[in-house]
């Protein structure tokens, strides 16, 4: 095969990113990489006013690509960081996740919290055994995630949470939510969310950023990471079995890999021209928000008890 030349110097090309029109070597990739994330960061204004910064790191390489980005980011704004892993109690994974992501904290020098779901009265696995009559247990991992994301975020005074979710979690997203015609779900997905009451604002800088980028980047800075997918994620691994989500993910890389860019493009244009109508279109439902009788958090459930204090009560009881 033909050697291919960076754009930009005379040394070999690695990749190409088509969304730019150029190729790159390694160190005109890692430079793009990291322009591109701090001028989303910008864009997005992701960062104003922001003092001390929460990353949630799953030891997944979305957020161990993030914190070293962010580690750099943050040191040259003068903002503190701090790290976040949730062990979410799967056996024979979640202990890996930790140890992978407590090492990099340590490597960085970034202060770090790691929460235990079992100090809760459960786990995720204990939420796959009585899936079939609680909910389903991605549903309760992503609740979960989210509620002990903020309660943390709170008892530590962040301003900002920062996750490591993708282009391809997003245009995953943004597909599914269009089908079921879950127009309130598209309205949640933003580059930035802003918060409001006791729920802290959730920033997402690599929402434009494509899972292969991501992946080269950690690769070239030989960063470890957690490449095993969570055991619930996948049951069967191809055909029939697959859950939705998963092959729906399988489809959404190969059109891209087909037509390159077309997942960037569909994103940047649902940003720019789809989510403004939605809001013009949404109805505030602010007045239905109460107070959660158990923690004290936002809640719109019916008889004032918010769906973590639900599960936990139920979870922590059964055996
Ligand atoms: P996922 O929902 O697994 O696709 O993860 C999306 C993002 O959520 C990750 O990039 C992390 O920023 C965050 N996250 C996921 N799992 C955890 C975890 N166990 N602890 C802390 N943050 C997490
Ligand atoms: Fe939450 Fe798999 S990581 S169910
Ligand atoms: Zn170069
Ligand atoms: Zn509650």
């Amino acid at each position: 095969m033909r050697r291919q030349y960076c754009t930009y110097c005379n040394s070999e090309a690695i990749t190409r990113v088509p969304e730019r029109g150029v190729k790159l070597c390694r160190d005109h990739f890692v430079q793009f990489f990291e322009t591109e994330i701090e001028n989303v960061i910008e864009r997005y204004q992701m960062l104003q006013g922001v003092r001390r910064l929460l990353i949630a790191v799953s030891g997944g390489k979305d957020s161990i690509a993030l914190l070293h980005v962010l580690r750099k980011i943050s040191e040259r704004r003068g903002i503190d960081l701090v790290g976040a892993t949730i062990d979410l109690g799967i056996e024979g994974y979640s202990e890996h996740c930790v140890e992978i992501s407590r090492r990099h904290y340590e490597r960085l020098g970034v202060p770090y919290l790691i929460v235990k779901l079992e100090d809760y009265g459960f786990t995720i696995d204990k939420a796959k055994k009585y899936e079939k009559s609680v909910r389903p247990v991605c549903s309760v991992c992503g609740l979960v995630k989210r509620y002990l994301l903020n309660k943390v975020a709170l008892e530590l005074n962040c301003d900002a949470i920062a996750t490591g979710h993708n282009l391809v979690d997003v245009a995953q997203y943004m597909v599914a939510n269009f089908l079921s015609g879950s127009l309130d779900a598209l309205l949640k997905l933003r580059p930035v969310t802003r918060g409001e009451d006791l729920l802290v604002t959730r920033v997402r800088p690599f929402f434009f950023m494509h899972e292969r980028y991501i992946e080269l980047y950690v690769n070239i800075l030989g960063l470890e990471y957690v490449s095993e997918r969570c055991p619930y994620s996948m049951r069967g691994a191809e055909g029939r079995d697959m859950p939705f989500q998963e092959y729906l993910r399988t489809v959404l890389l190969e059109l891209d890999l087909r037509y390159p860019g077309t997942l960037y493009r569909s994103v940047h244009s649902f940003v720019r021209n789809v989510l403004p109508v939605l809001e013009r279109l949404s109805v505030r439902r602010g007045e239905r928000v109460g107070r959660c009788a158990i923690c004290g958090m936002p809640t719109q459930e019916e008889g004032r008890v918010c769906a973590f204090c639900k599960i936990r009560d139920i979870l922590s009881k059964a055996n």
